[in-house]
């Protein structure tokens, strides 16, 4: 419960919602708190007032409401996106429908003046994802604004309004970037309509969090992994600031798939942090190796890569005699929710600090995760707060299972798969033509998302082109009408023959030394032409192809934009940095292509796998 009344609870209806109006609403120093739908009434106490989400999954016209009924009950003010709207419509005797779809950007025109709406414009851009619509409204609401499709086409009850109970709802999503005046709105209800006064800092959070560590862990001692990231750091901080030493201890695990002399820059980066007595380590390398043998899914490899952590971690627990100890985690929310961690989300990836060894130890009440409600962004602003250096905090996040998930493994070459390759290329060349360009699909797969669902799909090579726009232009259309593809890659230093092969290939000490090297060589090149601050991250990745007599991997740079990582825009290189990487990479042993990835996220994730 908040100690203050200035405070604003978002009840989570599943997706990447919530958390999303959590950040805006913290955007004006507000402090927002993420509930269940089902959290009990007492829960609720204390807020100045509520936003229910928007759910990727659950329709309005179907659920029978399974959530807090009672929250309709309390004398603040409420306001419902998408969803939440349509669910409050229906509570106050509306009728919501199975129709009236929309998608993207939508012009919304107001019906009058609204403190909700001070300072905007009649007519403005806001962004749909719905399919069912409320039809009709209860007695006490009004319709604030309606909607205008590009055919002319009205949708009502785009805003419903009621002033003497104060609940407010939007078809649209608010917290979203793409509606334009979305952050107006959320200010507006938060600070105008409920009252709010700004007083959240991030040093606030950083005092609340170290509060609530002492608490959680009373006399019991924190036992943290720490892989040199941004996110563990932080957390080795907080919990450093909170804890008194000895009653925290911290282990660096070499798994052999970290990046180039990273574990010698980990330990140097603890010590200066003067956490350097806490800190373990231990060189595991041969066993995560030995437990990789042979496995090529990618669900498989990041089950295997979080198990044998959590065995190293034990038997190494047991060695320097800790007992009772809990498990500090630099979980941060993306990974929960892409982990299909919200009950209502739906498994994209299985982050590594989510198999199913950990959910057993949450679930013992064992794991401690300080950062679980932040986005990347906020944990730098908190490592920021604790007074850590600025490159470190800058670091381009690492998933936790490393090169693990960019070493791509294929088991032996299946006629099937080549069979599908080749004819997707068919229709892949026939949308390519139109842009004169040569494509090819991969006779491998790769993870993406589309519309919150897991994809496991093929990648299409593009070539012929270094005009950024035309490829773009290309994959998009690639993408829109060739089912089977999530992914596309521009070929900058092509192949000497033509024959591309899956092959077979598995996690290697070989592989991933040459995987560090080309690591290497696109680091430096991003860090020596100052683009590694501008762009959020850079993976790369191998990809087991054989070309001709060639070489043996695909290496794909993939260079992207984003801000919270749940979507990601591919960032362009300049061609010069794009043909020096094409001729560098090229020399690295084993390499036969390179390649550029082009895919913004959605269709494909950040990550290969
Ligand atoms: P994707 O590939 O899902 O990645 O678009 C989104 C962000 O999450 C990182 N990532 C992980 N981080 N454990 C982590 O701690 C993981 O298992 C994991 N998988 C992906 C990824 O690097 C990107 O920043």
């Amino acid at each position: 419960m908040p100690q203050t009344h200035d405070a604003i609870a978002v009840v989570d209806f599943g997706g990447q919602y919530a958390h999303l109006i959590a950040t805006k609403v913290r955007e004006h120093r507000v402090r927002a708190d993420i509930l269940q739908p089902e959290d009990p009434i007492d829960r609720f106490a204390g807020y100045s007032g509520v936003i229910l989400s928007g759910s990727p999954s659950l329709s309005a016209h179907d659920e029978d409401g399974d959530y807090t009924k009672a929250l309709y009950e309390l004398p603040v003010p409420i306001l419902g996106f998408c969803f939440g709207h349509q669910e409050m419509a229906k509570h106050y005797g509306g009728r919501v429908i199975h129709g009236g779809q929309e998608w993207g950007h939508t012009k919304l025109v107001l019906t009058g003046e609204h403190p909700l709406f001070a300072g905007q414009p009649q007519e403005q851009v806001v962004w749909m994802s719905h399919f069912d619509s409320v039809e009709a409204l209860g007695a006490g609401f009004r319709e604030g604004g309606y909607t205008v499709a590009d055919d002319g086409a009205i949708h009502h009850n785009a805003v419903i309004l009621d002033d003497q109970r104060r609940r407010y709802g939007f078809q649209f999503h608010p917290e979203v970037d793409d509606t334009q005046f979305g952050d107006q709105m959320i200010r507006n209800f938060v600070l105008e309509i409920c009252g709010c006064r700004p007083s959240w800092t991030m040093a606030r959070y950083k005092d609340e969090q170290i509060a609530a560590i002492r608490q959680a862990v009373g006399d019991r001692s924190v036992f943290l992994l720490v892989s040199g990231g941004v996110d563990s750091t932080v957390a080795a901080a907080l919990f450093g600031a909170a804890l008194p030493a000895g009653r925290l201890r911290l282990l660096h695990v070499d798994t052999g798939l970290m990046r180039k002399n990273e574990s010698r820059q980990v330990i140097d980066a603890l010590s200066e942090l003067g956490l350097g007595e806490a800190l373990h380590f231990v060189d595991a390398s041969q066993t995560f190796l030995r437990a990789l043998s042979g496995v090529t899914d990618p669900e498989t490899k990041r089950a295997i890569i979080g198990k044998t952590f959590v065995d190293v971690f034990t038997a190494q627990a047991a060695e320097l005699g800790i007992s009772d100890h809990l498990l500090g985690q630099g979980t941060i929310y993306p990974d929960t929710i892409e982990s299909g961690g919200s009950k209502r989300s739906h498994t994209i990836k299985t982050h590594h600090n989510r198999v199913a060894v950990i959910e057993e130890m949450i679930a013992a009440g064992k794991v401690i995760e300080p950062l679980v409600e932040l986005y990347k962004v906020e944990v730098r602003q908190l490592g920021e707060a604790l007074g850590l250096s600025h490159d470190l905090v800058w670091r381009h996040p690492f998933p936790g299972p490393g090169l693990g998930v960019r070493l791509l493994c294929t088991p032996a070459p299946d006629d099937q798969t080549q069979a599908d390759a080749d004819s997707l290329s068919g229709e892949a060349q026939a949308i390519a033509n139109q842009f004169g360009l040569q494509a090819q699909v991969l006779p491998v797969r790769s993870v993406g998302v589309k519309a919150d669902i897991r994809s496991y799909e093929h990648p299409v090579m593009l070539s012929g082109t270094s005009d950024w726009q035309r490829l773009q232009a290309a994959s998009s259309l690639i993408f829109k009408t060739v089912r089977g593809i999530n992914r596309s890659i521009w070929c900058i230093a092509p192949p000497k023959t033509s024959a591309v092969r899956a092959r077979a290939a598995g996690v290697t000490a070989l592989r991933l030394d040459r995987l560090r090297e080309a690591d290497q060589i696109v680091t430096d090149a991003l860090r020596r032409h100052r683009l590694y601050e501008k762009i959020w991250q850079c993976p790369t990745v191998f990809v087991p192809l054989s070309v001709g007599d060639q070489g043996e991997e695909l290496c794909v740079v993939r260079p992207v934009l984003s801000e919270r990582a749940m979507t990601a825009k591919a960032a362009e290189l300049p061609p010069a940095v794009a043909e020096e990487l094409g001729h560098q990479l090229s020399e690295v042993p084993g390499v036969g292509i390179v390649a550029i990835d082009l895919t913004s996220k959605p269709p494909g994730t950040i990550e290969w796998e």
